[in-house]
């Protein structure tokens, strides 16, 4: 068989391993593999490389993505999708395996189902929001860092009797923001899930002033749903999602904090920090499975199904069930551990 492989949307920790595994299963099968460049991009223009043992083999401890990414979308253009078809044909392709989030394998997806082209989707995003999986690789490798920096903001939070906020990416999916402030014994939390309470949690945070505590730190989430920040008018990316690097949550968060309870407050914007270096074990084991369990899917002709992780065992899942909505965090979950939030 002939395979090519895309990584498209944001890049995460994970990608690498993932394509390690996948390749280096398909040299089991002895297929052909060839990567294009910078997600949907590549297949659009033709812009490839060939895949081989010597370009993966180191591929498992590395960040980023060595067929780089993009937030193409084919679907915008006819001219585009029409040079999708055409080079899916040119290139001889009998599967692409498309490792991304929602919008890349929704793309993967409408390929499969509109145009019966054979695609496979490998499951990854730092937001840890796809449908049809138990976790996205990237996830644990974005958390672990945004638990340090919450960590050290502790640190100078308490030498200096502040609060401190920490704004960290997720987009409509608390699931980092969550465990962050869970793992980091954050004072409070917002996530996108759960209305924004400024009052609850000036309640909450007085407190732990009123007995003693002269520090803190709240976690909040770029998508957390403030009304004052609804207003804001902002740009869209090529998929229609709302860019949040500029609604300034953790800026507003750390605003109203002085205002309602007279404590000198500093926020810290994590951003793309999490997105970069090394996956952790857990992504590395996870990408890698998956990639394998992709490469096993494509050469059974599982065609329009993503690989993914039921409890410990590597399933196949269709792309429609993935791509149908977001897996958000449950709000009983976060009622769950609210409790440490409150004392
Ligand atoms: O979807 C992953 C993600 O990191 C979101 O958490 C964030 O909102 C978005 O991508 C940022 O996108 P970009 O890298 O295009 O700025």
């Amino acid at each position: 068989m002939r395979i090519g492989f895309l990584t498209g949307g944001g890049d995460c920790p994970g990608l690498n391993p993932a394509l390690r595994g996948a390749v280096m299963r398909g040299l089991d099968f002895g297929h052909e593999m060839i990567g294009f460049m910078r997600g949907w991009a590549g297949l659009v223009e033709g812009d490839s490389m060939p895949l081989d043992l010597a370009l993966v083999e180191d591929l498992a401890n590395k960040g980023g993505t060595i067929l780089l990414s993009s937030r193409t979308n084919p679907f915008k253009k006819a001219e585009d999708l029409q040079s999708c078809r055409d080079n899916f044909e040119k290139f001889g392709l009998d599967c692409l395996i498309a490792l991304g989030g929602e919008d890349t394998l929704g793309v993967a997806h409408r390929l499969f189902s509109e145009y019966n082209l054979p695609t496979i989707g490998v499951p990854k995003t730092m937001d840890n929001d796809l449908e049809g999986t138990d976790y996205t690789f990237g996830f644990d490798s974005a958390t672990e860092v945004a638990v340090d920096a919450a960590d050290r903001l502790k640190d100078t939070a308490r030498s200096h009797s502040r609060i401190m906020v920490l704004e960290v990416m997720g987009r409509h999916a608390g699931w980092v923001a969550l465990q962050t402030a869970v793992a980091a014994g954050a004072d409070w939390l917002f996530i996108p899930e759960v209305p924004c309470d400024i009052q609850e949690m000036v309640a909450a945070l007085k407190k732990k002033l009123d007995r003693g505590k002269k520090w803190g730190l709240v976690v909040v989430s770029e998508g957390a749903e403030i009304e004052a920040l609804n207003e804001k008018d902002l740009p869209v990316d090529a998929f229609g999602h709302v860019i949040l690097r500029d609604r300034g949550v953790g800026q507003f968060i750390s605003e109203e904090i002085e205002k309602h309870l007279k404590i000198e407050t500093r926020f810290s914007v994590l951003g793309h920090i999490v997105r970069g270096g090394a996956p952790t074990a857990f992504d590395r084991w996870l990408a890698t499975r998956v990639g394998i369990k992709a490469m096993d899917m494509a050469n059974a002709g599982k065609f329009g199904y993503m690989a993914c992780l039921k409890g410990t065992q590597m399933e196949a899942v269709p792309l429609e069930k993935a791509v149908s909505k977001w897996k958000t965090v449950p709000v009983e979950l976060y009622q769950e551990v609210l409790t440490l939030f409150q004392k």
